[in-house]
């Protein structure tokens, strides 16, 4: 793909916590974005958040009201996959499930036009390899892997299965540094990649020790914010992250590795079957009062 024309026109296909911020930046560099949603509902929550990330890039001076209403300008939303068909790269950030992503993949790859075109994923733990071969272009198939909040967290996980070919793994490499200005490491196609290999265990534990009754969740994340330094502790961030999510991870986690530090504590099973998903349904490890 020497010479592929220069990435304009981007997908972006699920617009909850990570689909928004993907849809932001992309719009921010200057690329025309089109984003599906499930319902008109959902688009307009998925819009909304992603108006209110704008405009809090204002008020803190990140961004001119010029820039903010360019990016606004250059965003569309739809309900229909079909609308992607002009799309030179589309990015999939639906919910963590396999079945569900290997079905978006099928049919990306029969809507998608651009013989060209890159099929990414934001999953946080599924094998690539599973997402492309539901496709007849495992070759342009390839993890492009955000870290929430995206618009904030510089780094880009590229995640290459057996069949990502060098040109696809080039174009997604430049895509992520010269155009979004992320910072990128690479990892192979295991679950959870680097970062979620060795963060999801952590957050399991500090589940697990809350849940024993050895300390309280305060006490837990008052520790690591203030004997290691870390920005925010580990149950307020498995709030932030999403407890559906996490759980997600940790069970391809678990499924790939078989190691007993992956397998999801009860605690957090229950948790989701309750609908206490954190920071996004108001209540987790944690209560919030506007989301
Ligand atoms: N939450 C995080 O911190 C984080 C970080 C990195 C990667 N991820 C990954 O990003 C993906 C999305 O996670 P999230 O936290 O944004 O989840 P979320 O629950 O906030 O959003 C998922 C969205 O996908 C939509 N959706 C479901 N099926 C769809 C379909 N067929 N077409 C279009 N939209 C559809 C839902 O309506 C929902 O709005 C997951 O794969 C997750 O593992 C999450």
């Amino acid at each position: 793909m020497v010479g592929a024309p220069a990435i304009e026109r981007v997908g972006v296909v699920g617009c909850g916590l990570m689909g928004s911020g993907i849809a932001e930046v992309c719009a921010r560099a200057g690329l025309d974005v089109l984003v599906r949603e499930v319902d008109e509902a959902t688009a307009e929550a998925g819009r909304g958040r992603l108006v209110k990330s704008l405009d809090r890039g204002l008020s803190s001076g990140k961004l001119t009201e010029e820039e903010r209403d360019a990016a606004v300008s250059r965003l569309a939303f739809t309900t229909d996959l079909g609308d992607m068909a002009d799309r030179q790269l589309v990015v999939e950030a639906i919910v963590e499930n396999e079945k569900m992503k290997t079905d978006v993949f099928g049919q990306l790859d029969r809507f998608v036009a651009d013989e060209q075109a890159i099929l990414a994923s934001n999953t946080s733990s599924i094998p690539i390899m599973k997402l492309g071969i539901a496709t007849a272009r495992p070759e342009q198939v390839i993890g492009i892997h955000f870290f929430n909040p995206v618009p904030v967290l510089r780094l880009v996980e590229l995640v290459t299965s057996l069949m990502t070919s060098p040109d696809t793994i080039s174009q997604a490499d430049s895509f992520a540094t010269d155009v979004l200005h992320k910072r990128v490491i690479r990892s192979q196609d295991r679950a959870g990649f680097v970062v979620n290999a060795l963060l999801i265990p952590y957050l399991l534990s500090a589940i697990r020790m809350m849940e024993s009754g050895f300390a309280t969740a305060d006490d837990i994340d008052t520790g690591m914010v203030e004997g290691c330094n870390h920005p925010m502790g580990p149950l307020h961030l498995t709030d932030l992250i999403g407890l559906d999510t996490t759980l997600a991870v940790a069970q391809s986690l678990y499924e790939e590795f078989k190691e007993p530090l992956y397998a999801p504590p009860p605690l957090l099973s229950r948790m989701v079957e309750a609908g206490l998903l954190g920071r996004k349904t108001g209540r987790g490890f944690y209560e919030y009062g506007s989301r």
